[in-house]
């Protein structure tokens, strides 16, 4: 069974606050969703392995440690995972980035694919697939399932906010898949909305609302 980490940390806790909050416009949601994306990824490239390599310091030749092992990928899920993107390439530059677009019918609440960019490789890296909101899990799911269709084996999933029913979905369809979070909400409401959660993340992160 994947592990479920809700990253309790002082700052994302605090910082998550302020991105539930309604108060707050489109650019200090933008930045703090950003800042929280790189704190939380700090936690979810834990695991990286390391190897030994021996360099000169200024003061003499060493043993030190370097990330070695499979390239990393982040795939957001379009729109809203795209404002998790930067935040996590600051700490990891190098990962490629694939986009996978899916919006969720508002009737039927079921994911709608319409776009995918893949890296080339996407196969060898270790991914980490990024949407603030885990709601039904059935977007976070449905991504997930199309990178395994393309033959990846290694992800993670990365959301500021899930609701139990999400959580559930992942853990049902995919029980391969760690799922990092900053908050497990109570519930969903009739609309399919996290109760408190934030509200519509894609609008507040782009103002189309
Ligand atoms: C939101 C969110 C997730 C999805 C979560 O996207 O960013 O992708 O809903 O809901 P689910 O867990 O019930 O599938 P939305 O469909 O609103 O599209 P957008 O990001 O383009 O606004
Ligand atoms: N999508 C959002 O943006 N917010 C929710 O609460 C649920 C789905």
């Amino acid at each position: 069974m994947a592990k479920l980490v809700v990253m309790d940390h002082p700052l994302i806790q605090h910082k998550l606050t302020l991105i539930r909050d309604k108060q707050t416009g489109s650019k200090d949601f933008r930045d703090l969703v950003d800042e929280v994306a790189t704190l939380m990824a700090f936690e979810v490239t834990r695991n990286l392995p390391l190897a030994e390599v021996e360099i000169q310091t200024p003061i003499a030749r060493t043993k030190t440690k370097v990330i070695t092992g499979k390239k990393l990928g982040v795939v957001p899920v379009l729109r809203a995972g795209l404002g998790m993107v930067d935040g996590i390439l600051k700490l990891v530059p190098a990962a490629r980035v694939g986009h996978v677009g899916l919006y969720r019918d508002p009737e039927t609440l079921q994911p709608v694919e319409y776009y995918c960019k893949l890296p080339a490789d996407v196969e060898e890296r270790e991914l980490i697939v990024v949407d603030p909101m885990l709601a039904t899990g059935g977007s976070a799911s449905a991504a997930i399932q199309f990178l395994k269709d393309r033959g990846c084996t290694q992800i993670k999933l990365m959301c500021l906010i899930a609701a139990p029913e999400g959580i559930k979905k992942v853990q049902d369809d995919h029980d391969d898949v760690d799922i990092f979070v900053a908050a497990v909400d109570k519930k969903l409401n009739e609309h399919g909305y996290i109760v408190p959660g934030l509200g519509d993340a894609g609008d507040r992160l782009f103002g189309t609302k």
